[in-house]
């Protein structure tokens, strides 16, 4: 008999195909939110889930559903998962890197761009019918060549942005992170080490690509916020609850900076009612991985991922991409 999995949201049907040759699925076409009691009930029985970031993988999930075996989510990051509830139960869990960094490293600096230069706000002007004339200083925004882009997280999605500015942009490339990058990575993104003080201080541009957890929420608050230039632009690409989005909207309000650009938010998708009544704020609907390619890839690796850690397919026991690998050793 052909184990059980589901699938929580729905997702590109040919991938949906694809588990069903290795597993009995339960699919979400109508892509319903579930509620976590009904998340438990749809796991009864289950041996693995192909999850996405809507849904919450905590110990009160994993004790109703001993069976599971492993939770394979189409996302980079997964502070959706409890890894170390799941760690201690012996489920697997695996992520989508490498596949989405080039696109969100391309959407990440297009928000950072589109908030310096004014995009969405002279965009609306016009379609207003605002535009009448015009004039010297009319959404004149502040340069993107040339300025100091500071990148707090740097991993792969920071790196690709520390590229673009870097190579393609002639921008002087400064970032914080937990570790420092080996000094050749600093080379080839041509990115100085600085500390958080200074990044805040120094950034034309600041870009937040930090994984979320306990210890990066609200690394972006009122204190941060306030040692910003004014000129300074702030983009979030990482996660809701890196920045604490009530401070932000009140330094945007009072011109503490000058403009952001955010694609996650806390709370999401509701937002803080705050942002969408200000004119220097872009925002978007967490779409930063968000083409038609790199969804696909995204997906697939999810499968590739769930069929193996079901010791299924030419991968089987050898998950591409494990978030806990130990699991797999015990
Ligand atoms: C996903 C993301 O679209 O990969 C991530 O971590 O934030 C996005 O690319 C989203 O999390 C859906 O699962």
């Amino acid at each position: 008999m052909k184990p059980a999995v589901l699938v929580s949201r729905a997702v590109f049907p040919d991938v949906v195909e694809r588990l069903r040759a290795h597993f009995t699925v339960e699919d979400n076409p109508d892509d319903r939110i579930y509620t976590k009691a009904e998340l438990i009930r749809r796991l009864a029985g289950k041996a693995g889930v192909f999850a996405t970031g809507s849904e919450r993988f905590d110990a009160e999930v994993l004790d109703a559903n001993p069976q599971l075996k492993a939770v394979c989510n189409m996302a980079v990051g997964y502070n959706n998962i409890d890894v170390d509830a799941c760690t201690a139960r012996g489920v697997l869990c695996t992520n989508t890197p490498d596949v989405l960094t080039d696109t969100t490293a391309d959407f990440g600096f297009a928000l950072m761009m589109a908030a310096a230069r004014r995009i969405a706000e002279s965009e609306h002007y016009l379609r207003r019918g605002d535009w009448k004339k015009w004039s010297y200083d009319m959404f004149t925004g502040s340069d993107v060549h040339g300025a100091t882009l500071g990148i707090l997280g740097m991993g792969r999605i920071g790196q690709g942005i520390a590229r673009r500015g870097a190579h393609g942009f002639g921008m002087n490339v400064i970032y914080h992170n937990r570790s420092r990058l080996a000094p050749e990575v600093e080379a080839e993104c041509r990115a100085r080490y600085v500390s958080k003080e200074s990044l805040l201080r120094d950034a034309d541009h600041l870009v937040l690509v930090l994984p979320y957890s306990q210890s990066s929420h609200h690394a972006i608050g009122a204190a941060e916020l306030a040692q910003m230039k004014p000129s300074a632009t702030l983009t979030n690409v990482a996660r809701g609850g890196i920045v604490d989005d009530a401070a932000l909207a009140q330094a945007l309000a009072a011109r503490q900076i000058a403009a952001a650009g955010l694609d996650v938010y806390e709370g999401e998708p509701a937002l803080n009612p705050a942002l969408l009544e200000l004119p220097n704020v872009v925002l978007t609907p967490h779409i930063a991985s968000a083409t038609v390619a790199t969804r696909r890839a995204m997906a697939g690796l999810a499968a590739d991922n769930l069929i193996a850690a079901l010791g299924f397919g030419p991968l089987a026991g050898k998950p591409p991409t494990p978030i806990n690998p130990q699991v797999l050793q015990a």
